[in-house]
């Protein structure tokens, strides 16, 4: 019970990574706010938990959406004590392919939404103040493996990513002054519906049959398989409690040994 008493919204905690941190977090004994732009999903998860977790709708693309989800939370939960900035979503295309519709909306959620999501869960954490331990609070943002090396198809996913890894590192150095710690994962290849369509995108490109992508990039893991989304909860579970108090400005690799840094 590592997360005892604690409160943690999960954006884009409906489905996938999300969902098993938000499942994992419950069992750890937080009350879990799930928000997500899928409400019913976000809804049909918090309820799987139970307890005193529950499901609100959030588009992280819009600053009244964010606002209004912080309001609800504080409203029934009194206080935040983590933020998982989870929510994104994946586009690829040959670079004479790129559209600004997909710039734009990709960035949307992975950049501008993660940011100012993290923007308004710090000032509820500032205002609150530091608990017993010091603590004012623990940020995890949602990085990846493409953030770390460019791919050939997927110039857009890869940058956005590598701008949360950025954005970890100046957030987490100049929140940590009030005692929030800004850390982020970047997990490899997990498979889940977010890889399926992954998958459905390359085989359009790359004149692939379904699954074959899937099976090439699993197999290539030093690991030797892509991950199941619970895979990634213990890492979240980690940066979220009193043993990373320490621990600033990271981002953590939870990919089978794809990356090393
Ligand atoms: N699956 C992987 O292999 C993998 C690898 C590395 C990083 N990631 C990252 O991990 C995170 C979770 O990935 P996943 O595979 O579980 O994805 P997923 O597509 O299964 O789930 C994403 C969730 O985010 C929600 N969402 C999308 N846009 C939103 C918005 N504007 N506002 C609020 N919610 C929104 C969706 O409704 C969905 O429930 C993402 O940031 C993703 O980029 C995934």
């Amino acid at each position: 019970m590592q997360l005892e008493g604690k409160t943690a919204i999960i954006t884009g905690g409906a489905r996938g990574i999300g969902r098993a941190i938000a499942e994992r977090y419950g069992r750890e004994g937080a009350t879990v706010v799930i928000a997500d732009l899928n409400e019913a999903g976000a809804q049909a998860a918090a309820a799987a938990i139970g307890g005193a977790s529950f499901g609100l709708a959030l588009d992280v693309t819009r600053q009244d959406s964010i606002d209004a989800m912080m309001a609800a939370t504080i409203a029934r939960t009194g206080r935040i004590d983590i933020l998982v900035n989870n929510a994104g979503i994946f586009d690829m295309a040959p670079t004479l392919e790129i559209t600004r519709e997909s710039y734009r909306r990709v960035y949307a959620v992975n950049v501008e939404g993660l940011l100012f999501t993290l923007q308004a869960a710090a000032r509820q954490m500032i205002a609150q103040g530091r608990d017993a331990r010091g603590s004012g609070g623990k940020i995890i943002n949602f990085a990846s493996q493409a953030g770390r090396r460019g791919e050939a198809l997927v110039a857009i996913y890869c940058s956005s990513k590598a701008a949360v890894i950025s954005l970890t590192q100046s957030t987490g150095l100049d929140l940590i002054r009030h005692g929030i710690n800004v850390n982020a994962i970047a997990p490899g290849v997990v498979d889940n519906e977010h890889w399926d369509d992954v998958d459905a995108r390359f085989a359009r490109y790359e004149g692939l049959q379904p699954g074959e992508k899937k099976r090439a990039v699993g197999a290539a893991v030093p690991i030797g398989r892509m991950a199941r989304p619970d895979e990634i909860a213990g890492m979240a579970v980690f940066l979220a409690s009193a043993d990373a108090d320490y621990i600033v400005a990271q981002t953590y690799n939870v990919d089978g040994g794809n990356w090393m840094s």
